[in-house]
């Protein structure tokens, strides 16, 4: 009887790991606009967004966050109430999102909260009604104190229709934010899930945006390429707003030897950009004669921030930018080196340019 229980188990363990073998591509070549992060996530804390926003952060794939029609009660025991009454019944909960076009992706991560020692019933209707034909699926879930439990098993069950479903891995909710988590979530993204993963995706860098100049013509980033590049938040209305005099120096000294600098005005802080675009340009270069490439109005914050923000804070400290006249600069091979605070010191700043611009180009 034991003999062949150990059989059984020893086969089931055998099949398991056969199946992963079978499934998992060697090694996923795929570009980041295929990779889809799909996750739901309920509580306040929300730590499987926290770990799917690190994954969107380190992969570039898409963001989606899973929506149910009817939103879980805030209050925590009633919550628990609704969730344990749907997934004893197994029923599907509707969900509010568009309908997404599964034909964009290769790689769907799909992140989702352990309820009741399974997938939460908004991601597992996500998973039931995917498209998954030929599709790699790497499920991801946070837990209480209950470990990954059925989790991986219910996912894998809701995604048998997939190409490859990668082992799962799951996190303790309570710690993913403590500072040495994010390193060991990360090596999981690039190592774990996907061998090679990490290196073959090509992650958006500094060169890979575009702007629009005061007068409405395209401005790539890598129009740059080479350079030492400085971007500024700039206003005109601000107690700032003589630096564009420093500004200017620093320009006509170092622009033959290599230096560029991008004006990106923006009106998030105090409404100090009121002007429109020629407006401001005028300002510009008749107030302080700058002669250096300025940009059309933008956020650099929020919703409608650009993507080229996004890009620059990712790579420092990820704090929002506080203020007018907060600079990026960055070295000849695009490596974002150091963000400088409104009232940083110029000289620093300056010092910074001309070690940069003695550092060739790799
Ligand atoms: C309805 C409900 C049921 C839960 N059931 C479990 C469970 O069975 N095992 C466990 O370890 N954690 C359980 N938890 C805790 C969550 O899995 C954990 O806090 C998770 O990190 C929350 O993720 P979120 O912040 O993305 O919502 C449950 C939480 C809720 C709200």
């Amino acid at each position: 009887m034991l003999f062949r229980k150990l059989i059984a188990v020893t086969f089931a363990a055998f099949a398991v790991l056969s199946s992963f073998a079978a499934d998992a591509p060697e090694k996923i070549s795929v570009e980041p606009e295929r990779i889809l992060v799909a996750y739901y996530s309920w509580s306040e804390s929300g730590n499987t967004k926290y770990i799917a926003e690190l994954i969107r952060k380190h992969t570039n794939g898409e963001l989606l966050e899973i929506k149910p029609k009817n939103a879980y009660p805030k209050d925590y025991n009633a919550c628990l109430a609704q969730a344990q009454k749907e997934i004893q019944s197994g029923v599907r909960v509707e969900l509010a999102n568009e309908p997404v076009d599964f034909k964009k992706y290769d790689v769907i991560f799909i992140g989702s909260p352990n309820w009741f020692g399974t997938i939460a019933p908004p991601a597992a209707s996500f998973l039931a009604s995917a498209d998954l034909a030929d599709k790699t699926v790497i499920p991801f879930f946070t837990y209480g104190s209950g470990g990954m439990q059925n989790c991986e098993r219910d996912a894998k069950k809701l995604a048998e229709k997939a190409k490859a479903i990668l082992p799962a891995k799951a996190f303790r909710g309570a710690s993913v934010r403590e500072a040495d988590r994010e390193k060991e979530i990360t090596e999981w993204i690039k190592s774990m899930v996907l061998p090679k993963f990490h290196d073959v995706v090509k992650k958006a860098g500094f060169y890979d945006y575009k702007l629009k100049s005061w007068d409405g013509k395209e401005v790539k980033t890598s129009d740059f390429k080479g350079k030492v590049v400085l971007v500024v938040n700039t206003a005109t209305r601000c107690g700032f707003t003589p630096q564009y005099e420093r500004l200017e120096k620093l320009y006509k000294e170092y622009h033959d030897k290599g230096f560029e600098l991008i004006d990106i005005p923006c009106n998030q802080f105090g409404a100090q950009a009121p002007g429109s675009d020629e407006e401001i340009n005028t300002f510009c270069t008749s107030r302080y004669s700058t002669t250096f490439p300025r940009m059309t109005k933008c956020d650099v914050n929020g919703d409608n921030q650009i993507g080229l923000y996004k890009f620059l804070k990712e790579e420092t400290n990820r704090a929002d930018i506080r203020w007018n006249f907060t600079k990026f600069l960055v070295d000849r091979n695009g490596k974002v080196v150091k963000r400088f605070e409104s009232g940083d010191s110029l000289d620093e700043l300056e010092k910074l340019i001309k070690s940069l611009l003695e550092q060739p180009k790799k």
